[in-house]
């Protein structure tokens, strides 16, 4: 080899850089970083959100279970938008960290690896907030009252089904019940494994107020409680009309209506025949 040929390789080599390199260098001073990379996860729904809004960029989001490989969602390559849905691309249990790249318009170039923001870690069984249980008040033939908790639907399926967080969480999953009497600040709270609770100690006769979250002990801190529900209360408890005044007396004032409202009919008979008689003779008068 002589020297030229060394000189024109080099040369080659300078030329390659400048042509590829730099033209992606000068772009990437252009890309901005994300910023606020954020998870919010609502019953399972999960989104990773970041802004700004990009100016000629877009953005591309890499995701990966600790120590696993990068994944992409295919919605979320080259995307103007500053959200990215991977609610079906996560596992319940795996623990996930997301990366959001700016990349130029043009492609990215080998050399040059885009800037990008790392999200905080986050996993979906203890981290996604449980939303506010819808439930029923009901009183039995006991005469107790029963609360019956509909387990919150979630946005994962399996096998063409909605799953519910009792599908989920098993037996990780637990109810919090507040209550009180209607009218008192004394609130009780109770932790329920099922989802139908029948209560034995309720003063009778009276107005109950109730609200429902779920709870998940093996969560840390305030991740434990899901959403309150709004309260309901069960209606104050009336006798019906004859377990409070017996047959008899029901009976007796029936009869009291009954001949009133045939009294009331006879009289009205009587004045109509009485103004019928009258009429013929107020006619001959006038003619
Ligand atoms: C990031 O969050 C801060 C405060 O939460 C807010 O002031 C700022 O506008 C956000 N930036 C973007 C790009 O959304
Ligand atoms: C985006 O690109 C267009 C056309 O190349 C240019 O006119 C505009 O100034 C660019 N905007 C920004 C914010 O760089
Ligand atoms: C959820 O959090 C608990 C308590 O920090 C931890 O022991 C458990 O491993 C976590 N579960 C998952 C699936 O990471």
């Amino acid at each position: 080899m002589d020297s030229t040929t060394v000189m024109f390789s080099a040369l080659f080599l300078v030329w390659c850089t400048f042509v590829n390199g730099s033209p992606a260098s000068l772009e990437v001073g252009k890309l901005t970083k994300a910023t606020n990379v954020s998870w919010s996860s609502y019953n399972f729904k999960t989104i990773l959100s970041w802004g700004p809004k990009p100016v000629n960029y877009t953005y591309t989001v890499e995701f990966s279970r600790v120590g696993k490989d990068k994944l992409r969602n295919p919605h979320c390559i080259r995307s103007t938008e500053t959200e990215c849905d991977l609610t079906n691309e996560l596992d319940v249990k795996g623990v996930y960290s997301a990366d959001v790249l700016s990349e130029s318009l043009h492609g990215t170039s080998d050399y040059v690896e885009p800037p990008f923001t790392r999200s905080k870690k986050f996993c979906p069984y203890n981290d996604t907030l449980i939303g506010s249980p819808e439930f029923k008040l009901k009183v039995n033939e006991n005469k107790k009252t029963v609360l019956i908790i509909q387990d919150p639907i979630t946005a994962l399926h399996k096998d063409g089904r909605s799953l519910n967080i009792r599908d989920i969480f098993k037996k990780n999953l637990k109810y919090k019940i507040a209550y009180n009497k209607a009218g008192s600040t004394g609130q009780k709270m109770l932790i329920v494994d099922e989802s139908k609770v029948e209560f034995n100690n309720l003063d009778e006769d009276q107005s109950y107020c109730f609200s429902v979250a779920a709870y998940i002990p093996s969560r840390k801190g305030d991740k434990r409680v899901g959403e309150w529900s709004l309260p309901k209360c069960s209606p104050q408890e009336h006798k019906t009309l004859f377990e409070e005044y017996g047959l008899a007396v029901i009976g007796g004032a029936a009869l009291i209506i009954l001949a009133f409202v045939i009294a009331v009919i006879v009289l009205i008979v009587v004045c109509c025949k009485r103004v019928r008689r009258r009429t013929p003779t107020a006619k001959e008068t006038i003619v």
